[in-house]
């Protein structure tokens, strides 16, 4: 059963049906609008949707680990109703560059793809985000549809529209906007990833929660109190709250430029402590001690209440276990001068999304970066070194 709605209108007390074909699709407001679609168990019924479509051949583009864990059997049922090729790439962080996306854009020229051809992304963000500037290249555009494989991508990357490759000297330094034909999503495949991938994607729904949506907060301290170890239904529902709080967002700013930038939330001091670990750290555990850190900013700043700084502390370390100290080795002198290259950086200083309370961001003067003194923000870095 297909249940067409729309964000405002979904029913947000739908009930999951294990392994059901019940899938419900909404408009995610990104530019063009593209239809997001979300079940439990509906992963080979993609093959349903793709019926719609007149193409010439599909492309199954993976990596060799989601190929065995989902990918081998999903290519088997679109190779019984379609033509159908499968594609291998690497999906680690350091295989998103130049390199890859040139390797899969000949191999697919070799392989005879054409205008008429639909590239399937199946993936975390690494082979969502190769894949979709891969198909915004080829022959100027062609159609490619999302079929993302962890939490973080079916709840936050795939809502972007951001296609893109790391450079030399940083991440995502080259890409463009470019939508997908529809998202494809099946809560089920997450119960695969890893707890700690789990717990780094959480950290973006928690941010939702602190930013913009009271109510989701709350459902998420009630749900993850038992641990991550969360049932599939559990899961799925988390997994759907997660993605309608960001597109409650990106509704109001589809291109996350004026409203969406209170996404990068955490992001200032998160981006320069991913950036100094090198992959040491996941992007949700770097972003969960730069949440940390804003919050303590903005208490310093007088705006949100010790009470709220903990929540932030409740949330994060208890609920999903994030370590939010400093990581060894760095000190808070070094941070800040990393902070200092980051891109936020503009004539009126290094800025930071701040809360000024919980589900509201501080939007003085109608700009919700705000310029924060050095002195201020070393002040709440220093109080999360580690005691050794
Ligand atoms: N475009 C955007 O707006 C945006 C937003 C957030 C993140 N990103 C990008 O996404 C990337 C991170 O993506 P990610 O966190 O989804 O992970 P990933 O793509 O880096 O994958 C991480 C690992 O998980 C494995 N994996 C994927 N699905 C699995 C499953 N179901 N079960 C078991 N293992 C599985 C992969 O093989 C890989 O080893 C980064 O490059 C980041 O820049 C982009």
């Amino acid at each position: 059963m297909l249940t067409q709605s729309q964000t405002g209108l979904i029913d947000i007390e739908h009930e999951l049906v294990p392994d059901s074909l019940d899938i419900i699709s909404f408009d995610t407001h990104l530019m063009g609008g593209v239809p997001y679609f979300f079940g439990h168990g509906s992963l080979h019924s993609i093959r349903m949707k793709l019926e719609e479509y007149s193409f010439d051949k599909l492309f199954l583009i993976t990596s060799p680990k989601i190929w065995r864990l989902h990918g081998e059997r999903l290519f088997q049922t679109l190779e019984s109703f379609f033509p159908c090729e499968p594609v291998m790439i690497q999906d680690e962080e350091a295989n998103k560059n130049i390199s890859t996306l040139n390797r899969l854009c000949e191999e697919l020229i070799d392989r005879r793809v054409s205008k008429d051809s639909i590239l399937l992304s199946l993936g975390g963000g690494v082979v969502g985000n190769v894949v979709g500037l891969a198909a915004a290249l080829i022959y100027r555009g062609i159609r490619f549809v999302e079929i993302p494989t962890t939490l973080i991508a079916q709840t936050d990357s795939c809502l972007s529209n951001k296609q893109g490759i790391n450079g030399i000297r940083g991440k995502n330094h080259f890409g463009v906007y470019y939508a997908p034909l529809f998202i494809w999503s099946d809560s089920k495949v997450l119960m695969s990833e890893s707890l700690r991938a789990r717990r780094s994607g959480l950290v973006e729904s928690v941010k939702n929660g602190l930013i913009s949506d009271p109510l989701f907060l709350l459902f998420l301290e009630e749900r993850l109190k038992r641990g991550l170890n969360l049932s599939e239904e559990t899961l799925h529902e988390v997994v759907f709250r997660s993605t309608i709080s960001k597109i409650r967002i990106l509704e109001q700013d589809p291109t996350e430029k004026h409203y969406g930038v209170i996404l990068e939330y955490g992001h200032t001091i998160g981006h320069a402590l991913e950036r100094l670990c090198q992959g040491k750290i996941t992007h949700g555990e770097a972003i969960a001690i730069g949440m940390m850190a804003e919050a303590g900013i903005s208490q310093e700043l007088g705006m949100l209440t010790a009470d709220e700084v903990d929540r932030h502390r409740c949330l994060l370390a208890n609920l999903l276990s994030m370590d939010l100290h400093i990581p060894a080795g760095l000190s808070v002198e070094r941070i800040l001068e990393t902070v200092e290259a980051d891109n936020k950086r503009s004539l009126r200083g290094i800025r930071y999304i701040l809360l000024e309370r919980i589900g509201n961001v501080a939007n003085p003067d109608g700009d919700y970066l705000m310029t924060v003194s050095k002195d201020v923000a070393a002040a709440a870095l220093s109080e999360m070194v580690a005691a050794n």
